[in-house]
């Protein structure tokens, strides 16, 4: 791998280099390994806990499209028309079919050893970021290899133009299904470079694809523009094979597994208003990146999803926090840019698009640390102390637990509600919007998740 491989830090540690096994990196100083999985690093900071995660998420998909399939079945007898009998056919067809290739796709996830049931991950909930999941970026695996050039061709023209001049070593943050990347780099925007992003399915598709494989996934469109959009089986590929000197890297941007000043140039596209840390964090991270005088380019949407109005900065605000993140800003542009236009679909949207190149002109504020893991997390032989949170969350497990144990398929809503205030669980103002809720959204669920 050899100038990608000095690049490399450990991103458990934060410290070590990583060292380069047959089928793994090893960080030299807290000798944690990180396997590769479909030929890809997988540098997360816990790499069994991530790796149990994200196959817990394709359990769930998986499931997910079975019930779709299931239910498009049943679906079948109740259509009249043949019309609408072959779209509900395919589309049962399609389901199935998107299964068996999403399973083969990610097979490098060992699914076969999947430790949990469908209950646990519902449970237990996931350390990766909430609203992260397998399939939620999907649609973009087949704008970058099946639509055609016209948004790809759009966005590597503002990329490209906002670089500047070739980069030699380039990272590309959030890379998704991976076509910038490939783009920037065959058109010799860098000589090394560097697609990381958190998700294995946009990951390992591209990483086949890049190499000059195909991989044939189904389309299935919000809103179809004929009966046979309903759902189209695609073959993703790239014009050629990358060049030498590109990386699909598995791993969370706000760990990255590389060194400080690693590099001359990072791109966030569409990525800042869709993650967990605020914009000063990130201006941080990508500062601690990039080597003096590096550029950061940015491209994309400011549409920041939190509650709180101070955490949705306008554009003029980013360049401010940017800023005083340690950057210059030398360049800024809005373009309308047609958005997730597939041709099978009849929905997509015109985005105003910001993008910014910034030079680093000196160090950024340290990025706020993680405080350090507690002494229990630390050393599994230490008692887990108990606090009110933990005992809150109990009280509301056993209410809830002796609510679901109380619907036996007799009892009506009057007397669940009858019981949970006799039991006092909860007073009668409350008991019969609260059991109401609880067992709708229930309902509510399972049924989405049979495909209903
Ligand atoms: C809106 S999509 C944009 C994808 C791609 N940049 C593009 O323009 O098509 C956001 C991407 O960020 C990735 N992502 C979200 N959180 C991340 C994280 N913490 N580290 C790395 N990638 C992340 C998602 O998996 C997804 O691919």
């Amino acid at each position: 791998m050899g100038g990608f491989a000095a690049l490399l830090q450990c991103p458990a540690c934060g410290r070590g280099r990583l060292v380069e096994g047959d089928a793994a990196e090893r960080c030299v100083a807290c000798g944690v390994t990180f396997p590769r999985v479909g030929g890809l690093p997988w540098l997360y900071p816990d790499p069994a806990r991530s790796l149990g995660e994200w196959r817990n998420r394709l359990g769930l998909y998986l499931d997910e499209m079975t019930a779709a399939a299931h239910a498009a079945r049943l679906d079948f007898g109740s259509a009249i028309s043949p019309l609408t009998r072959r779209r509900v056919a395919a589309l049962a067809e399609a389901y199935g079919g998107q299964v068996r290739r999403v399973a083969e796709l990610l097979a490098p996830l060992a699914l076969a050893h999947l430790p949990l049931g469908h209950a646990t991950p519902l449970a237990f909930g996931t350390r990766l970021p909430l609203g992260q999941d397998l399939h939620s970026y999907y649609p973009n695996l087949h704008r970058d290899w099946a639509w055609g050039d016209g948004e790809n061709n759009d966005a590597h023209r503002l990329v490209a133009g906002a670089l500047g001049r070739p980069r030699p070593r380039l990272l590309v943050l959030g890379s998704g299904a991976g076509r910038l990347a490939y783009d920037l780099h065959q058109s010799g925007a860098s000589e090394l470079t560097v697609a990381l992003d958190i998700n294995p399915m946009l990951m390992l598709a591209a990483e086949r694809i890049v190499r000059g494989g195909a991989v044939d996934l189904y389309e299935f469109p919000i809103a179809p523009r004929t009966a046979a959009d309903a759902a189209v089986l695609r073959r993703l590929a790239a014009p050629v094979p990358a060049r030498a000197g590109l990386h699909l890297v598995l791993a969370d941007a706000w760990h990255a597994p590389f060194a400080a000043q690693s590099f001359d140039a990072v791109v966030t596209p569409w990525l800042i208003d869709i993650v967990e840390p605020a914009p000063a964090a990130v201006a941080a991270a990508v500062n601690r990146l990039l080597a003096p005088g590096g550029r950061w380019v940015n491209f994309g949407s400011l549409c920041f999803p939190w509650r709180r109005p101070s955490m949705r900065p306008s554009a003029e605000e980013l360049l401010e926090i940017v800023a005083s993140a340690g950057f210059s800003v030398e360049d800024r542009s809005d373009q309308d840019l047609a958005y997730m236009h597939s041709p099978a679909s009849r929905h997509s949207r015109i985005e105003r698009v910001f993008t910014f190149a910034a030079d680093k002109v000196r160090r950024g504020p340290r990025a706020a640390t993680e405080p350090s893991p507690t002494a229990w997390l630390e050393d599994q032989d230490l008692p887990v102390p108990q606090h009110d949170g933990l005992a809150l969350a109990a009280e509301a497990s056993r209410i809830r637990t002796i609510v679901l144990s109380l619907v036996d398929g007799q009892r009506s809503m009057a007397e669940l509600v009858r019981i949970v205030v006799e039991q006092g669980l909860l007073p009668p103002a409350e008991a019969t919007s609260a059991v109401r809720d609880l067992l709708e959204r229930l309902h509510d669920d399972a049924a989405r998740s049979r495909g209903a």
